[in-house]
């Protein structure tokens, strides 16, 4: 007999993805939960007695999933903007350059008003948890207040999530959105000690140089310099968009390539989180496989952005790690469903360029919405499956959910239920969402 304490138990339909199988089906299995809102055990529903009996937990208490309903690992947002929420579907009439200083930085600049922060800010995660979102890797503002607000109502709520607060110390564009040097590296420096010292469970902080023509080179290397010391999370945005590329060449004529500039300030490491990369070379994508570095897909925003469409197929033959980013606002849509789509349907659009081109499969891309997510932030050791020892994030999909977006005419095999989930589906049809154990969606108001 295990001394495991079990928390609640659950019988039906897994789908998840691992290292070997972009889709695994388990038909009728038994998961069970421990008190700490971890994997206890997954086994057969035919084993029921077996498992009850050495896990010690009433076989008449086991939550039944019906026909048409199915639990998935949580999805998992690499890139997401908290403060761009506010004007999520609209401004998407020019390319990002223009974009950043038309709309993006006068609206970041009202996030100095903590009121304004708590109200956006409270809006976004509720909006991503209900979509499914139990990790999310946020930018905020570089206001550390509003910053740290936002770790506080993500922990609230019950979010896994990567906050960071952005670093700028050049903007000719919008010069009342900057800071100093000094004071950029000042604040992250109290950022990430205020943040660590709430001991969040699920929250950490994120090192967060906005881009490199944002920064300059000191403060890229001193950023760099932090993360390396306190062994944190990096994230920033790289080789999006085409005149950004030109740009950056101009502002930093001595280094070989974008990512060299990043790798010369020891930005590129195995918890580095790189959004975009559209126009990245192989000899770039070899570095960022050697460094470990990983990158976030964001095909909403490439589109709607006019960017450019990343070449999925290459990035995973190149071996490096990829998750999807709905990169709200640049991306109008919060939910990481429209992230699958979208890079479904940028996956063919590159089919219908070259016929060579080996088109994503919807098992691929659910692995990449779930698992390689987790992989990409270096958060697979606590999420991403349903492996035994790991947090139970998870979704329950009822596909045919009443008033939903979906019919079934018959009874469809789980395959072909998530396939239309991940096509059709929304947040009607998310009936739960549990994070490290915990029902944090239909929401308990903090
Ligand atoms: N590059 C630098 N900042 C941003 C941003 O806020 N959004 C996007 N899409 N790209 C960026
Ligand atoms: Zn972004």
């Amino acid at each position: 007999k295990s001394d495991t304490d079990i928390r609640f138990v659950c019988r039906g339909t897994f789908v998840h993805s691992t290292a070997e199988e972009a889709l695994q089906i388990l038909e009728d299995a038994l998961l069970g939960v421990d008190s700490k809102g971890k994997i206890a055990f997954i086994g057969e529903g035919k084993d029921l007695q077996k498992l009850s009996e050495s896990f010690g937990f009433c076989s008449s208490a086991v939550t039944q999933l019906r026909q048409h309903e199915f639990f998935m690992p949580g999805m998992i947002d690499t890139h997401i903007h908290a403060p761009q929420y506010s004007y999520a579907g609209t401004a998407l009439d020019m390319p990002l350059l223009q974009w950043l200083n038309t709309y993006t930085f006068p609206v970041e600049s009202r996030f100095q008003d903590i009121e304004f922060a708590k109200k956006v800010y409270t809006q976004v995660v509720k909006r991503t948890l209900r979509n499914g979102t139990t990790t999310a890797c946020y930018f905020a503002t570089i206001h550390t207040d509003a910053s740290l607000l936002l770790g506080q109502i993500a922990n609230d709520f019950g979010q896994r999530a990567l906050v960071g607060k952005v670093c700028m110390d050049r903007n000719d564009g919008v010069k009342y959105y900057r800071e100093t040097s000094e004071e950029s590296q000042e604040e992250t420096y109290r950022f990430i000690k205020e943040l660590l010292n709430k001991k969040y469970p699920l929250v950490k902080p994120v090192v967060t140089p906005r881009f490199a023509p944002s920064c300059t080179e000191t403060l890229l290397a001193k950023l760099g310099e932090m993360a390396k010391n306190n062994k944190l999370h990096i994230q920033s945005h790289i080789s999006e968009n085409l005149k950004e590329v030109e740009w950056v060449k101009e502002l930093f004529p001595n280094s070989e390539s974008y990512t060299d500039i990043y790798h010369k300030c020891n930005l590129l490491t195995d918890k580095t989180i790189m959004a975009h990369g559209c126009h990245l070379s192989d000899e770039e994508l070899v570095l960022f496989r050697k460094t470990g570095a990983a990158l976030s897909h964001c095909p909403n925003s490439n589109i709607s952005l006019c960017s450019g469409v990343l070449n999925v197929r290459n990035v995973l033959n190149h071996k490096v790690k990829l998750g999807l980013g709905t990169d709200v606002a640049g991306g109008y849509s919060p939910s990481i469903l429209d992230a699958v789509r979208r890079a479904l349907d940028s996956s063919k659009v590159l089919t219908i360029q070259d016929p060579e081109h080996k088109t994503l499969s919807f098992e691929e891309v659910f692995r990449l919405a779930t698992l390689g997510g987790s992989q990409a932030l270096s958060l697979d050791e606590r999420t991403g499956n349903f492996k035994v020892g790991k947090d139970f994030d998870a979704l329950r999909v009822n596909v045919a959910a009443p008033g939903g977006p979906i019919d079934l005419i018959q009874s469809e095999k789980p395959q072909i239920l998530l396939e239309k989930f991940l096509n059709l589906g929304d947040d009607r049809n998310i009936v739960e969402v549990f994070v490290a154990g915990k029902k944090v969606v239909p929401f308990s108001e903090p």
